[in-house]
């Protein structure tokens, strides 16, 4: 039986210095302004816009190793797409919130204020978020966020399993190849993660943080769910991710780069600076911008996701 985690004599349970040393929940007034109700959700995914639309399929096998399928928005209205996510087994990310649904999220960034001022020394100098439909059985897989981020539960019930950012749970080297867009995998995951996660169920009207870089999964909890998931970058997390991917280019041309945490604020800021140029000049290049699509989403097929038409 999994209860939910109390914070409490959990210590520091990341690596990384910042003003999040553990998981922790958040009031906020979102729900309240029916940013959630079905009319609401159907408007916003009717209007949004194809190009910032991700939807995805994830299948486990029994050790929980992950796959996954992707779906093409087609030409459906925002009722159908609303009606397949409800019945299917879809995970559906609209990026760029702070574009394709403003009103959202300027009230989201006005609760962001207010719990970034509960984290002494903590500020944000970029947000960007994307808005969470998902059907009642989703689950998303083990993985990290190169960002600070605040999950805004707006409807349903989800699990989060939050583990600790060490290099166990987290390698660096895992995560340069993130960073740098080298693999469409996420972090080496097994079972016996499981022992040390922090487990929090997150109810409407409630937000999380997380550490910075903290691996984590989610589970629906047999729910339609919605969620506003806003990530942010301070200084010190921009240049910890510009160092990642310099140690990343280092690594790829045979070096063996020391772990950030090691690094002192001049260093990770050189590395920092030493990224701008190599992205410039093209140091790694992604591997992971063409992938094919392999289904549309539809109401009445098995996991609300249908074969696609040419
Ligand atoms: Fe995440």
């Amino acid at each position: 039986m999994i209860q939910n985690t109390t914070t409490s004599g959990l210590g520091r349970r990341t690596r990384y210095p910042g003003p999040i040393d553990q998981a922790k929940k958040h009031p906020h007034g979102l729900v309240a302004q029916g940013f959630a109700t079905d009319e609401a959700l159907a408007e916003i995914l009717h209007r949004y816009p194809a190009e910032l639309f991700d939807i995805n399929l994830y299948d486990y096998d029994d050790e929980g190793q992950v796959s996954l399928r992707t779906g093409a928005r087609g030409g459906l209205t925002g009722d159908q797409l609303l009606a397949a996510i409800q019945a299917g087994r879809l995970w559906v990310n609209l990026r760029q919130a702070e574009k394709g649904c403003p009103a959202l999220w300027n009230a989201a960034m006005g609760e962001f204020a207010k719990i970034q001022a509960t984290y002494p020394g903590m500020r944000a100098v970029t947000n960007a978020g994307q808005l969470i439909i998902s059907s009642p059985v989703a689950k998303v897989p083990y993985h990290f966020d190169a960002a600070g981020v605040v999950l805004f539960h707006l409807r349903g019930r989800k699990r989060l399993f939050i583990y600790p950012g060490d290099e166990a749970h987290l390698p660096e080297a895992a995560m340069e190849r993130v960073v740098a867009r080298q693999t469409t995998e996420e972090l080496p995951y097994t079972r016996a993660f499981e022992a040390d996660a922090q487990v929090m169920d997150l109810e409407p009207g409630e937000a999380l943080t997380w550490p910075l870089y903290a691996p984590h999964r989610v589970e629906n909890l047999d729910k339609f769910c919605v969620s506003l998931s806003m990530d942010f970058q301070t200084w010190p997390t921009r240049f910890r991710n510009g160092a990642i991917y310099t140690n990343a280019v280092i690594r790829s041309r045979g070096g063996r780069p020391r772990f950030t945490d090691g690094m002192s604020t001049p260093e990770l800021a050189a590395r920092w600076a030493a990224s701008l140029a190599l992205r410039r000049v093209g140091g790694l290049k992604s591997r992971i911008e063409h992938f094919e699509r392999d289904f549309t989403p539809e109401a009445g097929a098995e996991d609300g996701a249908g074969a696609l038409r040419a």
